[in-house]
């Protein structure tokens, strides 16, 4: 097992965004990661919804839909994956680079 055990729970937001004035450029949209908080205990085989800020969300967002989930919705249903009992799982919320909840704890069943 790696050291910094991160699941990745396949929650790729996969958003880009464009602006067109003054010149076409690409910018990225890193909205931070409310919930899982450092504090949070979830069981394997729960659902939750993971959280995050919209609040900097450029106006115009080209691909705003990913893996099946709009990043302007704030937040997302997972299940938790079946994994051993940890306290340093992350989770990550991928755009153009990745964006890091705080390590918090998974318990098996
Ligand atoms: C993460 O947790 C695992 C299992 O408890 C442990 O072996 C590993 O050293 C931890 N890694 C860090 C960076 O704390
Ligand atoms: C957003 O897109 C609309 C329609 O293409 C355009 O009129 C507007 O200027 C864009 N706004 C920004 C901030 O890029
Ligand atoms: C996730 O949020 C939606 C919308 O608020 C809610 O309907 C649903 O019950 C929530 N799911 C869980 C597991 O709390």
């Amino acid at each position: 097992m790696t050291s910094f055990t991160t699941f990745l729970l396949t929650l790729l937001a996969l958003f880009s965004l464009s602006f067109s004035a003054p010149i076409l450029r690409r910018d990225v949209f890193v909205p931070p990661i409310l919930y899982p908080r450092s504090d949070t205990v979830w069981i394997a085989g729960q659902h939750h919804n993971v959280t995050w800020s919209t609040d900097n969300a450029p106006v115009n967002i080209t691909n705003s839909i990913g893996q099946g989930f709009d990043i302007l919705d704030g937040r997302v249903e997972i299940q938790v994956p079946y994994v051993t009992t940890g306290s340093n799982y992350s989770l990550v919320l991928f755009g153009d680079s990745g964006n890091y909840s705080p390590e918090f704890t998974i318990l098996s069943q």
